[in-house]
């Protein structure tokens, strides 16, 4: 097979690097890619939103398989755009069309697909810009803390949780006052729920599904989950709450009717589905679906996927996943992201990264790095996940932060709590 992956973080690497342990893979290319898919596979320089680009050079290669790494370019419709044009019918897409990955793209179709398909959610209520004195006045009847979330994609910054009445007032507000442009033009105000996040992942194809591995990822910046969200600044895989109790609960409350949900709506979705989850008292709820796989628990997920990904890809292609075996490594997996000092504000670039030996436990995926003067050096927030095995998340966590210091680069920073909080809780 010959693939194409799009994206450029620690994700797409950990993606790239699975695909590359398949023996049906003939080539694999990554756009745009970052240093560490450029040691791997090969690296090409594309705007990923623009289709005719990627389309163009699917034809050019003959690319069998397109795998869509970020969530932008199935919002915008690059499933569609290959479906609908003739010379690229052949290619087997790795992520929903338009209206699939509207499970994402709009938080009120989301709540609403719930409400419908009874799936457990937090209660909740829809503004549009128009609607402003009312959702202040939905604001005033509720106790805080208040969630707040922009309808459309906002770069994960589209949620405020806010206690103070007059604060979230004001921050709904400013939300449909267009902050997010017209991401933020409908607003949803849900019931905070209080509970501990897992987050769970299966690949479809539109009627069957595989269970992916459970995790754990860490938003905040700082050390016992302070300071500003970020994209992610570690994970952890599987988590120890979810067990099999749980999980069961969610395939039955939420994972089956969300796949039967689709397809009763007409929605043909094949790819990954990623359910950001809460456990309240052990009952699973629903805080927000992606349509792709999370960074960086895609970093976790990948190292303990056993069965050949080639295979899954198969079996969306030939509508076949169901008779596909899913093998997990039993073993933990932890990832701790190093990011650029500074992160997620203001931080520099082109710092020249060294990476010692890592041990044969532990693997480094690139994110925010790029090769210059053939040297690598970093390139955004977020430079490099390393990840590591162990027999549980104490152990992993060991070998991980051994590795980490052998990974240097000036103003070097990373949360040296991942996985604290599992630990005591187990
Ligand atoms: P999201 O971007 O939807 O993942 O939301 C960001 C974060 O906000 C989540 O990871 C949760 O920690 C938190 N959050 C979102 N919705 C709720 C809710 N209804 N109750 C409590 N926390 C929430
Ligand atoms: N780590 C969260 C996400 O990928 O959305």
């Amino acid at each position: 097979m010959k693939l194409l992956l799009l994206g450029a973080g620690g994700r797409e690497h950990a993606l790239a690097w699975k695909i590359c342990k398949s023996s049906q893979l003939e080539k694999l290319y990554v756009s745009p890619g970052n240093a560490g898919t450029s040691e791997i596979a090969e690296n090409i320089a594309m705007d990923i939103n623009d289709f005719d680009a990627v389309g163009n050079f699917c034809v050019q290669k003959k690319i069998d398989v397109l795998v869509v790494g970020p969530e932008q370019p199935l919002v915008n419709g690059i499933h569609d755009y290959f479906e609908n044009n003739p010379r690229l019918k052949n290619v087997t897409v790795i992520g929903p069309k338009k209206e699939g990955a509207i499970l994402e793209g709009s938080k009120d179709f989301a709540k609403k697909f719930m409400k419908k398909h009874r799936i457990p959610t937090a209660k909740s209520k829809s503004f549009n810009k128009q609607q402003v004195i009312e959702a202040l006045e939905y604001l005033e009847q509720k106790e805080g803390p208040y969630v707040l979330k922009a309808d459309g994609l906002a770069a994960g910054k589209g949620v405020v949780i806010e206690s103070d009445l007059n604060k979230a007032k004001k921050a709904v507000k400013i939300l449909l006052e267009g902050q997010f442009g017209k991401s933020s033009e409908t607003v949803v105000i849900e019931d905070f729920l209080v509970g501990v996040e897992v987050s769970m992942f299966i690949i479809t194809d539109g009627v069957n599904y595989k269970l992916l591995p459970t995790a754990k990822d860490y938003k905040r910046v700082g050390e016992g989950d302070t300071g500003l969200n970020t994209g992610g600044m570690g994970a952890v895989s599987p988590v120890p709450f979810a067990n099999r109790e749980f999980i069961d609960k969610v395939e039955n409350q939420i994972i089956i009717p969300t796949v039967k949900g689709l397809r009763k709506e007409g929605i043909d979705y094949s790819g990954f589905i990623f359910f950001g989850l809460i456990s309240v008292k052990g009952d699973p709820y629903v805080i927000e679906y992606n349509c792709r796989l999370g960074d960086p628990e895609t970093e976790v997920i990948m190292p303990r996927l056993k069965s050949d990904i080639l295979e899954l890809f198969d079996g969306i292609a030939t509508n076949t996943l169901s008779e596909r075996d899913v093998e997990i490594d039993l073993r933990t997996a932890s990832t701790v992201m190093l990011v650029s000092g500074g992160y997620p504000e203001k931080y520099e670039k082109y710092k020249e990264i060294n990476i010692g030996d890592l041990d044969e436990k532990s693997v480094a995926f690139h994110a925010g790095t790029i090769i210059k003067n053939n040297k690598i050096v970093s390139n955004g927030g977020r430079v490099m996940a390393v990840t590591s095995y162990g027999k549980n998340i104490e152990t992993s966590l060991k070998v991980c932060y051994a590795n980490v210091e052998k990974i240097t680069f000036e103003k070097k920073q990373f949360r040296k709590d991942i996985g604290k909080d599992l630990i005591t809780k187990k």
